[in-house]
């Protein structure tokens, strides 16, 4: 069990709240969050659990629950509030106090540079459409890398490029909201071009190591081609070209065309440390019609309050198959579940479903490592209740309640249960 770390994950948008303060920018998702009907409870992340001024409170619940590491994100619009050039020094010193505090604590921070809150301004000029957004996030990962590189041992560049790309200029549910699938390619490729910049800036600015972070959703069915098609589009489109081996054909019939320049695909298969992996639910998939001809079969487990299928054996089959092709260190970097909690009053939140889902994924992680898969942490989706992205706050994935209009804190059990976890495994190291 050495070099395995317990932690919890969150993203800037969802927790911290102070959307006006201290010269932070705009990002697509303040913008987006107001549009009527974008967000199932019309709710934004302006206050969401106003972590940026209770974070301390939060790393002792951190430290409560004996986490070896935090996983959060930087807010692109809170350092460059207008997405490059200047620099907003008041943005940058959050996050210092925030590491310091964390480091104090004997956490070690994990932190990703995107979590999906491109700044607003870089959206008003083509956003990842735009070939020079990939810049600019290089240039906003060398200035991160350089204030916190010292302290911050692991960067992951971005979290779920496949949900900016496809949810967010595709199927339109997430900011900015367009529905079109070229834009929705070609901000893939911008993405992934970003990536690549970013690993070159990160090195330059001396951070240890180095990562990226992909949601994947392992598939099954009985028709071939739609299996294959689906496994494209939902876990291999970011994954090959990061290995190396250059986009898969496409999973889309007659798709446009993507705007890679020569060069492109070498910058973004430049080597990387560990590969983070969010892993949630599967896919069951049969041949289905149009521009990209799968369905979606329903489930033949229990689902989650996302309607998503409980099923571990999806994230041990995953993790060896990603052990046997990329042969890189695994981290999990996010897995939980959204549940319907409530809170009367009680110390603590009964929340068995949840206990069970964390134990059962656990357990298949680890039968996993135990076969040899070189998987070396384990993150919890989330730390807290938080701003559920389209879902607004309706539905909660915390291990910890949020009361949102007191803003207090309850650990539900699956808090006490995970930190009595924690404390056996390394019991028994
Ligand atoms: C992932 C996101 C995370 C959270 C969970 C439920 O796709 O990375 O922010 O919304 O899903």
């Amino acid at each position: 069990m050495s070099h395995f770390l317990f932690g919890a994950a969150t993203s800037a948008y969802q927790i911290e709240g102070a959307a006006s303060e201290d010269g932070r920018g705009l990002s697509i998702w303040d913008v987006f969050a107001r549009k009527p009907g974008a967000i199932a409870d019309g709710s934004t992340g302006d206050v969401a659990c106003d972590h940026y001024h209770r974070y301390s409170e939060d790393i002792a619940l951190m430290r409560w629950l004996g986490l070896q590491a935090y996983r959060f994100s930087v807010a692109w619009p809170r350092i460059l509030p207008e997405g490059r050039g200047r620099i907003n020094p008041k943005g940058l010193a959050f996050y210092d106090r925030l590491v310091d505090a964390l480091l104090e604590a004997g956490i070690t921070p994990f932190l990703t540079l995107y979590h999906w809150d491109l700044p607003w301004a870089l959206e008003e000029q083509g956003g990842w459409r735009s070939r020079e957004t990939a810049h600019a996030f290089a240039e906003y990962a060398e200035i991160v890398g350089r204030a916190l590189g010292d302290r911050v041992p692991s960067f992951a560049t971005l979290n779920e490029p496949w949900c900016s790309a496809f949810l967010g200029h595709w199927t339109g549910e997430h900011a900015p909201g367009e529905k079109n699938l070229e834009a929705a390619l070609k901000a893939a490729h911008h993405l992934l071009l970003g990536h690549g910049l970013a690993v070159e800036a990160l090195r330059a600015a001396g951070v240890k190591e180095v990562g990226l972070v992909l949601n994947f959703a392992p598939v099954y069915g009985e028709d071939e081609e739609a299996v294959k098609r689906a496994d494209i589009y939902h876990n291999r489109f970011f994954l090959d070209p990061v290995l190396g081996r250059g986009y898969p054909e496409s999973p889309f019939l007659n798709p446009p065309p993507m705007p890679i320049q020569e060069g492109d695909l070498e910058i973004i298969a430049r080597p990387i440390d560990f590969l983070g992996v969010n892993y949630y639910s599967r896919a069951r998939v049969a041949r289905g019609e149009g521009l990209y001809p799968v369905r979606y079969l329903p489930p033949e487990n229990p689902v989650t309050d996302m309607g998503w299928e409980v099923y571990p054996q999806g994230l041990y089959d995953l993790l060896k198959r990603l052990a046997r092709e990329t042969s890189m260190p695994l981290y999990i970097t996010e897995n939980g579940a959204a549940y319907p909690d409530r809170w009367q009053g009680e110390e603590v939140v009964e929340d068995p479903e949840r206990v069970a889902y964390l134990r059962d994924h656990l357990e298949a992680a680890f039968r996993a490592k135990a076969e040899g898969v070189d998987l070396r942490g384990y993150f919890v989706w989330s730390l807290l209740d938080n701003f559920e992205w389209a879902f607004g706050y309706t539905k909660r994935f915390g291990i910890v309640y949020v009361d949102y209009p007191t803003q207090r804190r309850i650990p539900k059990r699956s808090a006490h249960w995970y930190r009595e976890w924690i404390k056996a495994q390394l019991v028994s190291r």
